[in-house]
Parts: C-alpha cells; structure tokens; sequence
C-alpha cells in the first residue's frame, strides 16, 4: 500500500470512528439500578458476614441452605444420558410432544377436566415452549401488543417486580389495580373489584393463578367467580401467570381451580378466549434450564392455526427457537408413570417443608407488638411481612438479612440453622 493511501485510509477511519463515538455517546450511558430481586442475590454474595441469609430470590433451598435437584429430574437426566443421540433444534415454539404434555397437564388435569379435554379436542388451544416464565411473559406481550388493539394491561398492586418491565419493554401500558392493603396485612377484595370496575373496558388483566407473588394472598373460590364475571362484564382479556403451580396445595393439580373455572367459561362461549403463562422453573425445579410454555386459548381451530404461525414468526428473530434440556427433562418424566409420581412426590415434600418452615417462623415471631397471622395464611415461596422498606434496609445493614424491599422474604432460604436468628432480628427491628 502506498504512504498517501495509508493515510488517506486512516484519516477516513478515524473519522468514522469519532463520528460513531459522538452517536454513541458512551460517556452518557446512565447507570441502571440493580435489579430488585436479582440485584438482591449480587449483594447477598458480596456480605462477607457469616450468619447472612439469602432470602431475596424465590428459588428453594433445602434445610441445609443448598439449592437441590429433584431426584426425579436427576432420574430422567440419567435416562437421557444414555438415551439421548442428538442436540439437534426444537422446532420455534418447542416440540408437539411438550407441547401435548403441557396442554394435558394444566387443562385436561390428567384426564379430570372434561371442559379442558373438549378445548384440546376442539383444537383451541395453541400452546408453545418457552423460555421460562418470563420469556412466556414476553412472548405473549409482544403478541399482544401486535394484535390486541387495546394496549392497557392491569396489574395487581403489588405484583412481581419483573411484570411491569416486561409489558413496558413490549410496548403495553400496565396500570395498577388494588390488590392487598398493608396496613392490614390482607387482600382488599372490595377495592380490587371497584377497581377493576373503573379500568377501561376490554383492557388485559393479569391475573396469578396462585401463589400470589409477592404476597402469597391468593382468591378464594368464590372470589375468583365474582372477579371472572367483572372480566366479563367488562369484556377484559385474561392474561394468567402461573409461576407455582403446585406450591399452594403442594399438588399441582389442586391448585388449578382456576383455570378449570376458566376452561369451562371457555367453552360456554362466556369468556371466549384468554393466554396462560407457565413455568417449570419452581414446581420442577428447572430453574436455569429456563422452560415454560405460554397457551392461548381461542375460539375454534382456525383462529389457532393463524396465531401459532405469528407466534412463530414473532418468536424466530429473538431466539430462534427455544432449549432443550428442560423440555427433554419433562417429556421423559410423563413418559413414564413410576418418574411421574416420584416427581409429584418431590414436589409435594419441597412444599411440606416450605409450610414447615412458615409455621415455625410465625411461631417465632413477637405477638405482643404486632399480628404475625398474615405470615401462616400466606401460601407457597414467600412471606409478604408488612415491614417497611427502611425495615427491609435495616435487617440487610445490620443482620445480613437479604429479603426484597417491598417486605417479602422466599422463606426457602430459612432452615434450622438460622431460624432463630431471623426471628430475633425481626423482632428486634420491629420493637415498639
Ligand atoms: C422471584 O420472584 O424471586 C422469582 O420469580 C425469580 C425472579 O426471576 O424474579
């Protein structure tokens, strides 16, 4: 290359390349906060205390303080490990055979639920892999925010922190609806209904199946029949998480009520069509394998051939297609009878314990200031105390005592060996 070429070629780069770093400008990239749940844990491991206690992240811990693996799912991991013969890639929204599974699984109730079964047979209900809970989240805001013309999304006051990120990320407006009061450490059944009545008609509602996160405050049966007829009345589109499916009755079935009560709406034609959003990352413990799936369920066949195409085409420019470690995991455990109970039994020993551990902590804390009631009706991985943010503050500061600021505590992380400390540490932040 000649000198005056070199030259030429590098002043022409170095232009480029300020002009790139003026319309980057990297210098004013501003800070994100930490995460509010995950942000917790990344604290939790740079305390250098010994006693601290993690109780930021809804993920379980046994009585030692380890994260496990349920042995069922160790079980269909050995069996894969000798079956399995390729990696090759699930097709976008996962294979037919998970997605069968997962239909059976939380609409026919095994076989229980004739009006879930008549949605399947009918073909209404197209169900996907995806990634986890939160990539079903995103996955169905972004179709919605294609296709549903009206973009208000009501969430519950509180709801999980990562709710409202992922509906404004994908362009949908959440607005709060009344949920609990804190001042009484319970539902607010009555502002929860007026509430909704004042939202705009044909809004999307989200609403948890159970397990309430971060309250652990769910419905009554009744409850969710008065709140299914507003979202009729007000022509609502039901959007349901269900995150810890199993974690309030310990038996995954049991804790469906409401979907059956929807599946069967579904089918007289009352509400005719509604998304669910599921994860196996608790109630199998498959946590980084990151596998859920979203259903939606429509008004006759047609209609769900049309969405599983977009879904797939919405889906194929962000991951391609989803992974299949945990999809595999679960396919193996309901191909056979004898993995399936083992896992059902897991499961309801991991919520055995969770329940254990709660009434011992209610059992421990100080009645004669305040009414710790709320922590023994709550169900499933948290307890929602009611302490204040500076509260919250205060147990981190000065106890390494990590829970998320709102007041909630994933009550796995308590075990034998700290349960005293932690209920010294809130009575004693809570003394009058
Ligand atoms: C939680 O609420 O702690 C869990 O759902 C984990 C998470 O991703 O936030």
């Amino acid at each position: 290359m000649l000198k005056s070429q070199f030259t030429k070629q590098t002043r022409l780069s170095f232009r480029s390349l300020s002009s790139t770093s003026q319309l980057l400008k990297w210098n004013e990239i501003p800070l994100a906060p930490p995460d509010k749940i995950l942000g917790i844990t990344e604290a939790f491991i740079n305390d250098t205390n010994t006693k601290k206690i993690n109780l930021g992240v809804g993920a379980y811990r046994d009585n030692a303080g380890k994260p496990i693996i349920f042995p069922a799912v160790k079980k269909a991991e050995e069996i894969l490990l000798t079956k399995e013969t390729e990696k090759e890639y699930t097709p976008i929204v996962g294979s037919k055979k998970f997605q069968s599974i997962v239909k059976n699984f939380i609409f026919n109730n095994s076989n229980k639920d004739a009006n879930g079964k008549q949605l399947i047979d009918d073909g209404r209900i197209v169900t996907g892999q995806t990634i986890s809970g939160t990539g079903s989240l995103r996955v169905i805001a972004d179709f919605l925010n294609r296709f549903y013309s009206n973009k208000t999304i009501l969430v519950p006051k509180p709801t999980w922190a990562n709710h409202v990120a992922v509906f404004n990320d994908a362009g949908l407006k959440p607005e709060y609806y009344t949920y609990y009061d804190t001042s009484i450490n319970d539902l607010d059944f009555a502002n929860l209904k007026k509430s909704l009545l004042d939202a705009p008609n044909e809004s999307i509602v989200l609403l948890h199946a159970c397990c309430h996160n971060p309250t652990g405050m769910d419905l009554t049966s009744e409850q969710w029949d008065e709140i299914l007829q507003i979202v009729q009345d007000k022509q609502f589109f039901p959007l349901i998480d269900m995150a810890y499916q199993g974690f309030a009755s310990g038996d995954p079935y049991e804790d469906i009520g409401a979907i059956r009560k929807l599946t069967k709406l579904a089918n007289e034609g009352k509400i005719p069509t509604f998304a669910l959003c599921q994860s196996f990352a608790k109630n199998m413990g498959l946590y980084g394998e990151r596998t859920g799936s979203i259903s939606i369920v429509v008004e006759d066949a047609e209609k769900a051939k049309s969405l599983e195409s977009q879904l797939k085409k919405l889906v194929r420019p962000i991951y391609s297609s989803p992974p299949i470690h945990g999809s595999k995991i679960i396919e193996t455990i309901f191909d056979q009878e004898e993995l399936l109970s083992a896992w059902l039994s897991d499961l309801s020993t991991v919520v055995g314990r969770l329940n254990t551990v709660r009434a011992q902590l209610h059992q421990k804390l100080d009645k004669s200031s305040r009414n710790w009631d709320h922590i023994a009706r709550q169900r499933g991985m948290f307890a929602y105390s009611g302490l204040t943010a500076e509260q919250m503050q205060r147990l981190r500061s000065e106890y390494s005592i990590y829970g998320t600021d709102d007041g909630r505590f994933s009550i796995s992380g308590i075990n034998d060996g700290n349960i005293d400390y932690l209920a010294n540490a809130i009575n004693e932040i809570t003394k009058k």
